[in-house]
C-alpha cells in the first residue's frame, strides 16, 4: 500500500486525490490518509504530491511508521476525497516542518 507521511500534516494540498483510480483517499482537518484496504498499489499519487508526502510502504523510512496504523485508523474514520481543493492558506510555511504529528487534528 502507499501512505501518507508527515509532511502531508498541515499542507493538505490535494493533488494527490484525482489520479486516484480506486478513490481511497480520505480527508480529515488537516492531513489526508489512504485506505490500505482499497489501495491497489498503482503508484499513481506518489509523484503528485508536491512535497513527498506519499511513499509507498516499502520505501518507508523508519519515522514513517507509525503513518501505517494511523492511515489505517484515519480511513475508517474520515470521508473520501476525489476532488482536488485549495490547501491552507499557511501551508507553504509548514512545507518540510518537523515534529507535525503533534499538530494532526481528527
Ligand atoms: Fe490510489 Fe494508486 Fe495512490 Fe493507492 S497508489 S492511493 S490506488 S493512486
Ligand atoms: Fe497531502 Fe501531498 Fe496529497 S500534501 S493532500 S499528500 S498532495
Amino acid at each position: 500500500t502507499f501512505v501518507v507521511t508527515e509532511n502531508c500534516i498541515k499542507c493538505k494540498y490535494t493533488d494527490c486525490v484525482e489520479v486516484c483510480p480506486v478513490d481511497c483517499f480520505h480527508e480529515g482537518p488537516n492531513f489526508l490518509v489512504i485506505d490500505p484496504d482499497e489501495c491497489i498499489d498503482c503508484s499513481l499519487c506518489e509523484p503528485e504530491c508536491p512535497i513527498n508526502a506519499i511513499v509507498a510502504e516499502e520505501d518507508m523510512k523508519p519515522e514513517d511508521e507509525p503513518y501505517l496504523a494511523l492511515n489505517a485508523e484515519l480511513s475508517l474514520l474520515w470521508p473520501v476525497i476525489t476532488i482536488q481543493k485549495d490547501p491552507p492558506a499557511d501551508a507553504k510555511e509548514w512545507e518540510n516542518k518537523e515534529d507535525k504529528l503533534q499538530f494532526l487534528e481528527r
